[in-house]
């Protein structure tokens, strides 16, 4: 029997939402008999050649060009964002503005259940120099507030082979002197990306996840500096470390990034993760997981897999 359900996306050209539409078309041997229907919202749709999938071309603020097509969707997972290096203002406008227009759409086209994707960077002590971090805060406060059943999952860091903060960190890991913002002592909890998609399914399963709020992370908790020693003991590399201010650099970054962020080579916002730790807090989704979750050898394993 395949599933009736019809499941609407944003983000799935991401990370994130590769891996969640891999998992849900299942592996060969079910050849995505299974698979709810899918339908994704892309502003490039030429990455869904799979007639399997349905993608409609547009963007997350202009809901009046998509709405029609969320008619019969009972879920609606959006991981569309704005990542990486930005200004302020697009964060706003993409992460905050972007999902309230993507809850009215829900709204008005009848849609029951919202997953949202926000970020362990919601979770940091404060924001104040990371309007990333903010804007997952603001969202997740639209979200809780919609009147729709709503959930929300915390990503710590996504590990992949496509992702761009793995090719950062293995770049700086390879490094003869590794610069190490906050003396790398933040703690992290990688996660891999198809391990997260285990978890996101899991909602579009269980109803009972709804009205909850979920941290997400691999079932290892180790530094930076010991993420980034293992990087280097995997490439047969002998770098030293070089403990740099991580507070510091960021207020540093906050006032230049105002004249000159185009020619930073970083955000004083992705500093953040060097300085506060990324971790999930205890929750019943991460508990369901935990077991079964790649530790970090593993992910390390895959991700290196092809040299
Ligand atoms: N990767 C991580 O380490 C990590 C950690 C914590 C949380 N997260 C969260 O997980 C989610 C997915 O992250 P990711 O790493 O998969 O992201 P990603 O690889 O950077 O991809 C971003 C996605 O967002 C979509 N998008 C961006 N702006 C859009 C707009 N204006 N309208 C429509 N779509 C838009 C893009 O779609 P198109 O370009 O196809 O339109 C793309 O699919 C995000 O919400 C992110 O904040 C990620």
């Amino acid at each position: 029997m395949g599933d009736a359900r019809k499941i609407f996306m944003t983000g799935a050209t991401g990370v994130v939402g590769r891996a969640l539409l891999q998992r849900l078309a299942g592996d060969k041997r079910s050849a995505g008999r299974n698979m709810p229907a899918v339908t994704v919202l892309s502003r490039n749709v030429s990455a869904f050649p799979e007639s399997a999938i349905r993608a409609v071309h547009g963007r997350i603020s202009e809901p009046e060009a998509w709405l029609p097509q969320l008619e019969g969707c009972s879920e609606f997972v959006h991981m569309a964002a704005l990542t990486g290096k930005a200004r302020a203002r697009d964060f706003e406008r993409v992460n905050v503005e972007g999902t309230r227009s993507v809850l009215e759409a829900c709204k008005r086209g009848g849609v029951r259940r919202f997953l949202f994707v926000s970020s362990i960077a919601a979770t940091y002590p404060e924001h104040d120099a990371y309007p990333y971090g903010r804007s997952k805060l603001e969202a997740e406060a639209l979200v809780r507030t919609s009147g729709l059943e709503w959930a929300i999952v915390r990503p710590t860091i996504v590990m992949s082979r496509r992702a761009k903060i793995w090719h950062s960190l293995e770049s700086l890991a390879s490094l003869p002197l590794v610069p190490l913002f906050g003396g790398g002592g933040a703690r992290i909890q990688p996660i891999h990306a198809d391990d997260l998609a285990l978890g996101l399914e899991a909602w579009l399963q269980d109803p009972t996840l709804d009205r909850g709020e979920y941290d997400l992370g691999g079932p290892e908790v180790l530094t930076f500096r010991e993420f980034l020693g293992r990087i280097q003991r995997r490439k047969r590399g002998s770098a030293r470390f070089l403990p740099l201010p991580g507070k510091g650099a960021i207020a540093m970054l906050k006032h230049v990034e105002k004249v000159a962020l185009p020619l930073l080579p970083m955000s004083a916002g992705q500093l953040y993760s060097f300085v506060y730790d990324s971790t999930a807090r205890p929750n019943a989704l991460q508990e369901r997981f935990a077991g079964s979750m790649r530790n970090v050898d593993a992910i390390l394993d895959d991700l290196l897999k092809y040299g």
